[in-house]
């Protein structure tokens, strides 16, 4: 992997949601370069017990802290888990971003189109919130991520088959240390002061959930078959498994963006910025296959 052309002034990026799943998989590929790095977290103690690298409480109840915690950072890179407060609190870091001089902000949004499902809807809202701004900004738009099978199949995969209600839908699933590998080019790349861009990011292939069922067929050594639910029976499930309602309707707009093969693009974009290819879900499932197992 390439590494930053050495300076006399190391670049400071900040990482919002470095302690997620596409901000800790960058953070650790950063800390092999000429950077310095600042992780925002709400929970400093998760980050600093993890790594060695710089970390900045923020509490977006106290805004001061969201502007402090980017003083000096010259990049922001976002990926904010999703809740009802992901828009005001990712806008609120891009306003204190542009205030205090960040030149380029990275932000983690999701593939597909304009729509009122969530998370979708949100991302359109920020998206468009940082398109307002005169600094350079790169939107990354990715598929599902592969470790969204976790939540759906460890744990039933193992007795012989898992549930849901994307039917022969087709998804184009990608790993998220491919995401946080573009994230890192894209931070890196020299841009013009007000360029903006977006890309989007899938794994080499789409698959169905009978694919899948087979590939994890192979890998347990014994038979697994997806059970086709509805979306009305698909959403009952999840609230008889505990989720809130509010969780259960996000799981559920992916769900439909399944079911409707909304995901099952191909682009070349991970290899063309990165110079790899993008890992492929069957060897996701081959290194993550002890999950699968129980
Ligand atoms: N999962 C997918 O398939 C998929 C696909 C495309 C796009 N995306 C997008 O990727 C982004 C990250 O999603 P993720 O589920 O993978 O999140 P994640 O990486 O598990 O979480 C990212 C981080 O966000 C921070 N955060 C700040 N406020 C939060 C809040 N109110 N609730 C939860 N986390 C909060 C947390 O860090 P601290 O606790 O350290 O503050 C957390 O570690 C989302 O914007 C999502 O829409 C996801």
């Amino acid at each position: 992997m390439s590494k930053v052309a050495s300076a006399s002034v190391r670049p400071r990026i900040a990482i919002a949601g470095a302690t997620g799943r596409v901000g800790s998989a960058l953070t650790e590929l950063l800390a092999a370069d000429q950077v310095e790095v600042v992780a925002l977290t709400r929970q400093p103690d998760k980050a600093q017990a993890s790594r060695g690298i710089a970390v900045a409480a923020i509490d977006f109840g106290a805004p001061e802290t969201v502007r402090e915690a980017l003083r000096g950072a010259d990049r922001l890179f976002i990926s904010q888990g999703s809740s009802p407060q992901q828009v005001a609190n990712e806008k609120a870091l891009i306003d204190a971003a542009v205030a205090g001089g960040v030149r380029h902000i990275v932000k983690v949004s999701a593939m597909g189109p304009a729509t009122r499902l969530y998370p979708f809807a949100w991302h359109m809202e920020i998206e468009a919130h940082l398109a307002r701004q005169m600094i350079a900004s790169t939107v990354l738009r990715p598929s599902a991520y592969a470790d969204v099978l976790i939540r759906r199949a460890a744990g039933s995969v193992g007795k012989g088959s898992w549930a849901g209600a994307a039917g022969d839908g087709r998804i184009n699933f990608i790993d998220v240390r491919d995401i946080a590998k573009v994230a890192r080019v894209a931070l890196f790349k020299e841009t013009h002061p007000e360029c903006q861009r977006a890309y989007h990011l899938t794994g080499p292939k789409a698959w169905t959930m009978q694919e899948i069922s087979e590939e994890l067929s192979r890998l347990l050594g014994h038979p697994v078959v997806y059970i086709n639910r509805t979306l009305d029976e698909q959403r009952v499930a999840l609230l008889a498994e505990g989720l809130t309602p509010f969780v259960a309707d996000l799981m559920m707009g992916l769900e439909q963006t399944f079911r409707e093969s909304v995901l099952g693009e191909t682009t070349s974009t991970v290899k063309e910025l990165t110079g790899e290819a993008p890992r492929s879900l069957p060897e996701w499932l081959a290194e993550n296959i002890g999950l699968f197992r129980n």
